[in-house]
C-alpha cells in the first residue's frame, strides 16, 4: 500500500505539473474565450482543484462546504453552466485559482500521508486519487484543444521530436478472425479502470479486417481532391445535414494548398501523419469513399476495436496493452502531450497488438460507429455523473487516446465520447472490413 500511495502522489504531481506548464500564461490569455466549445483556461484550472476537492477531501458529498464558498464553486459545476458562458462569470483570477489548487493539493497529500502511516481508517481510497489523476489528465487535453483553437502568435512551439514511419503501411489491413473474447475489465485486472470500462465479459466477434495503422492525411487529401465534401452520396443523412450547416470542406485546421495551422504555426501537412480534427460524419464519408474500390470499408464498432487491441487469442486473453504488459514508453506509443501532434504511421513497430494492429494507443484518438451505452452490469463510480449522464444515442465512443493523453490514465479497455458533430478534439479515423 505504501508503494501505491508514493506511485499515485507521483501521478498527480506529474498531472498538476503539465497542467500548471498548459496555464501559465498571463491573466488575459487565460480569460480568453477561443471558442463556443471550450472553456477560459482559467476556468479548467479552477475546476480541476475544485473537483480535487469534492472527491477527495469531502469524499464525494457536495453538501459539505469545501475550500471555496459554495456561490464560488458553483461556477465549476459543468453542468450548470455551459462552456459558451463560461467567459461570463464571475471566475477566480489566474493567482487565485493557482492558489486554490496548490491548497487544495497540500491537504490531498497529507492526507495520503497519513493513509500510509496507518493513521486515518477513513483515508481515501486509492482508486479516488486515481480517478482524480484522469480527471485532471483528461482536463490537460481539454486544454490542448483549446489551445488548438486559439488564434495569435504561437505560445507552446513545434512540440518534441518523434520517430520515422513506415508510410508503406498506409491503408494496409489486418484480419481478425471470429469468436469469443472477453469485453471490458473488472477491478481485479485494472484497478484504476473507471466505471464505463466494467465489468468484463464474453463477447462474440464475427471476423473482420481492421486498418493496421490509422488513416493518413494523404489519404483524406484524396477524398477531398476528388470533390468527397461536395457529394452527399458519401454521407449519412445527418451526416450531409451537418456538413451543410458547418460548411465542412475539408478537416479542422487544414488550408487550401496543402497547408494547416498546429498551435499557431502554420506548416505543410505532413502525408504520413494520421489525419486529426474530423467529426464522426466526415470519418464515415471517407469510409463510404473508400468502399468503392475497397468493398466493405466502415469504421469499427468499439467492440470490434477493443478485440484488436487487447485479446490475444494464443493466450486466450486480454493483454493490458496492445504490445503486452508494461507501461507505455516513447518506443511504444506517442502518448503524454508533449510531441503536440501524432506520429507518422509506422513509428511503432514494438508497440503493435497480438493481431499485428499498430498505433492503438496514442496519436489519434479513433472514431467508432458505437454510440455510448453502459456494459451490462454496469454501476457508477464515486463520481456517479462521470458516464451515465452520456449514455444513449448523442454520443459516439472514440477509442485508442490521443498523443495528448497522459500515458498512465489510457488502456484498451478506455472508452472516450463525445457528439459526431465535434472535431475540436484530437479525432482521426482507422478503417474496418467486413471480411
Ligand atoms: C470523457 C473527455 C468526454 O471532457 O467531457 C472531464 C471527461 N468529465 N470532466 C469530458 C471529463 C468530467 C469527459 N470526456
Ligand atoms: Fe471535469
Amino acid at each position: 500500500m505504501p508503494d501505491l500511495m508514493d506511485q499515485l502522489a507521483g501521478e498527480l504531481t506529474a498531472a498538476r505539473d503539465r497542467t500548471l506548464l498548459l496555464t501559465g500564461h498571463d491573466e488575459p490569455e487565460l480569460l480568453r474565450q477561443h471558442s463556443p466549445l471550450m472553456s477560459p483556461l482559467v476556468w479548467d484550472l479552477a475546476h480541476i482543484g475544485q473537483q480535487e476537492d469534492l472527491w477527495l477531501l469531502r469524499g464525494g458529498d457536495a453538501r459539505c462546504t469545501g475550500l471555496l464558498p459554495p456561490d464560488v464553486e458553483s461556477l465549476y459545476n459543468a453542468f450548470v453552466h455551459p462552456r459558451a458562458v463560461r467567459d461570463k462569470l464571475p471566475l477566480l483570477p489566474p493567482v487565485e485559482a493557482r492558489a486554490f489548487c496548490a491548497e487544495v493539493r497540500g491537504r490531498v497529500l497529507d492526507r495520503m500521508e497519513r493513509f500510509e502511516a496507518g493513521q486515518s481508517p477513513d483515508g481515501m481510497a486509492p482508486f479516488d486519487v486515481a480517478m482524480v489523476v484522469s480527471h485532471e489528465q483528461q482536463h490537460d487535453e481539454t486544454m490542448l484543444q483549446t489551445l488548438q483553437l486559439r488564434t495569435g502568435p504561437a505560445l507552446l512551439g513545434p512540440g518534441t521530436p518523434l520517430p520515422p514511419g513506415r508510410p508503406e503501411l498506409a491503408g494496409t489491413t489486418v484480419l481478425v478472425p471470429g469468436g469469443p473474447f472477453t469485453l471490458g475489465v473488472d477491478g481485479t485486472d485494472e484497478p484504476f479502470s473507471l466505471d464505463n470500462e466494467r465489468p468484463a465479459h464474453t463477447v462474440d466477434v464475427p471476423s473482420f479486417r481492421i486498418g493496421r495503422v490509422p488513416v493518413t492525411n494523404a489519404e483524406v487529401a484524396a477524398f477531398v481532391d476528388d470533390e468527397g465534401y461536395d457529394q452527399p452520396r458519401w454521407w449519412s443523412a445527418r451526416g450531409w445535414q451537418h456538413r451543410c450547416d458547418a460548411e465542412l470542406s475539408r478537416p479542422q485546421f487544414w488550408h487550401p494548398g496543402g497547408t494547416r495551422t498546429r498551435f499557431g504555426i502554420v506548416e505543410e501537412l505532413p502525408a504520413d501523419e494520421p489525419v486529426q480534427h474530423v467529426t464522426a460524419f466526415e470519418a464515415e464519408a471517407f469510409a463510404a469513399w473508400t468502399a468503392q474500390h475497397r468493398p466493405g470499408a466502415r469504421l469499427p464498432t468499439e467492440v470490434e476495436w477493443e478485440k484488436a487491441a487487447a485479446w490475444d487469442p494464443a493466450a486466450g486473453r486480454r493483454r493490458r496493452f496492445p504490445w503486452g504488459a508494461t507501461d507505455p514508453t516513447p518506443e511504444l506509443a506517442n502518448l503524454g502531450g508533449h510531441a503536440l501532434r501524432p506520429a507518422p504511421v509506422g513509428a511503432y513497430p514494438a508497440g503493435a497488438s497480438a493481431y499485428g494492429v499498430e498505433q492503438l494507443m496514442g496519436d489519434v484518438w479513433e472514431w467508432t460507429s458505437s454510440p455510448f451505452r453502459p456494459w451490462p452490469g454496469f454501476t457508477p463510480m464515486l463520481y456517479a455523473d462521470y458516464s451515465a449522464p452520456f449514455f444513449g444515442d448523442d454520443y459516439r465512443v472514440l477509442r485508442g487516446g490521443s498523443w495528448a493523453v497522459g500515458a498512465s490514465i489510457v488502456r484498451p479497455s478506455f472508452r472516450n465520447w463525445d457528439h459526431p458533430i465535434r472535431r475540436q478534439v484530437f479525432s482521426g479515423i482507422r478503417l474496418a472490413f467486413d471480411a
